[in-house]
């Protein structure tokens, strides 16, 4: 190509972050605990969420940070267990004020609030009465989107419902979302529960507020099969079914995938489907399609008897290891990989958006994609993070290929706007713009520091375009 389109005019550039990863103050003012807070067995060596990096009590200094950066918009998540401390009781009137001040801090600096409603943080005292399980969670969270709609709907645009919502059925269990006993056939009852819920929050939140535009965030891989061979095809579209569209297909068409459906129905684990849910699936519409973009998925044909993964450990743990019968996760030798081995893929990015584009036709908003290294700050008070630099050029490259292909992108909102506590290697695994000063199990100072990639960002806001 010769020439690529520019970024639109009024693109949302913005950067991302998630209640319980970043703000700590996980006990104060009325906040209830959430699922996460209370797991005992994190990985060795790891921080819990508890402190986070401090950014209930430090987000004005942050939103100031971003603003310098030119952020026109910030993704971040309102904690459910604060505004309601046991899921389905009281309304915490500290909280609600206390998102009012973030809103409103960000409208100040002309930053555009995008705000995601549930990010992993189900309510403690909800998960000990059966979590998802219960249709009662699912109602007691369309209350709670209601109490956001009517304090909060005047003022944010822009809402994403659930995210990765996929990523939380795949593996819930093992970062600590969900106990680690829950089974398949559960897993996909948390899973319809969570979509009629969605259904129900973006039918209201239309009718409440037409002028405000909301949709799904969940994390969209491009699969490729391992070769041209027929069977690793198949085994694509089998992947692609379960960890994709199973969930778009939902969340825009209101229906189940049926080739999804099919591989559940082989294996008994069908959700029960009450009366009335197909009606209310197919009732609510998004305006967009947020999803998140860290690396695509290779696989094989795993014919029964021989084993469901060729993938090292190392390898990414967004990608499930496979079922026999249905699809084997292989690693693809085409693709460098990051410092905790998540592969790097920048032209599947590219082709992940014509892929949702090609299905769905609808604007599509990034609402993650980033990379997780060890940072190191230098006695200049700067991280140099050249690598983080590379890894966004590199996807945001793809990102204006694929606007020149004719997709329609309203924003970049890349994970982390600053540094937090990553899901499960503590906060050594870095992705932010800034950094904080804090270790695993010492606090120091907690001090923000501005990376190479703060002046990067800035710079490409600035001029709407990528820094020669
Ligand atoms: C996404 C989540 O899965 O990826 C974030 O929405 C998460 O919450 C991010 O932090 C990066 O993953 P990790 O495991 O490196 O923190």
């Amino acid at each position: 190509r010769k020439e690529l389109k520019a970024f639109p005019e009024g693109f949302l550039w913005s950067a991302s972050t998630s209640a319980y990863q970043v703000e700590g103050a996980w006990n104060e003012d009325g906040r209830g605990p959430i699922a996460i807070d209370l797991k005992e067995d994190m990985p060795e060596g790891t921080s819990d969420f508890k402190d986070g990096v401090d950014h209930y009590h430090r987000f004005k200094e942050d939103i100031a940070l971003m603003a310098e950066m030119g952020f026109r918009a910030y993704r971040f998540s309102i904690a459910w267990s604060r505004i309601i401390p046991d899921g389905d009781g009281d309304i915490n009137q500290a909280a609600i004020d206390h998102y009012h001040e973030v809103i409103d801090e960000l409208r100040k600096h002309n930053i555009e609030p995008i705000v995601t409603m549930f990010h992993f943080d189900t309510p403690a005292a909800l998960e000990a009465k059966g979590g998802w399980a219960q249709r009662e969670t699912a109602d007691a969270f369309v209350r709670f989107s209601e109490i956001l709609f009517k304090e909060y709907g005047e003022k944010v645009n822009y809402w994403l419902t659930i995210n990765e919502q996929n990523m939380m059925i795949l593996h819930g269990p093992t970062i600590g979302v969900f106990p680690a006993d829950t089974t398949e056939q559960q897993l996909n009852q948390y899973n319809h529960n969570m979509f009629v819920a969605q259904a129900k929050t973006m039918a209201m939140l239309h009718e409440m507020h037409p002028q405000a535009k909301i949709g799904p965030a969940p994390n969209i891989a491009y699969v490729y099969p391992a070769s041209s061979k027929p069977e690793d095809v198949i085994a694509a579209d089998n992947y692609n079914a379960v960890r994709n569209w199973l969930y778009l297909d939902l969340a825009v068409r209101g229906e189940y995938n049926s080739l999804a459906w099919s591989i559940m129905e082989e294996k008994g684990t069908t959700p029960e489907i009450a009366d009335g849910d197909m009606e209310i699936l197919k009732s609510a519409k998004p305006d967009f399609i947020a999803f998140n973009y860290y690396n695509t998925a290779t696989v094989a044909d795993a014919p029964f008897g021989g084993g469901a993964s060729e993938r090292s450990e190392a390898a990414d743990q967004q990608i499930s290891e496979g079922e026999e019968g249905i699809y084997k996760a292989v690693s693809n030798p085409n693709l460098g990989m990051t410092e905790f081995g998540w592969e790097i893929d920048p032209v599947g990015m590219r082709m992940t958006y014509r892929a949702i584009w090609d299905r769905y036709h609808l604007p599509l908003i990034v609402t993650e994609n980033g990379l997780g290294a060890f940072d190191k700050l230098t006695d200049d008070g700067r991280v140099h993070d050249d690598y983080r630099i590379d890894y966004l050029r590199q996807h945001l490259e793809q990102t204006q290929e694929a606007i020149s292909d004719g997709v329609d992108v309203l924003g970049y909102s890349p994970w982390s706007a600053i540094d937090l506590i990553s899901t499960h290697q503590g906060i050594a695994k870095r992705y932010g713009f800034i950094y904080v000063d804090r270790d695993e199990f010492d606090l120091k100072t907690l001090d923000r520091y501005r990376k190479d990639s703060f002046f990067w960002y800035q710079e490409l806001i600035k001029t709407n375009k990528l820094p020669a």
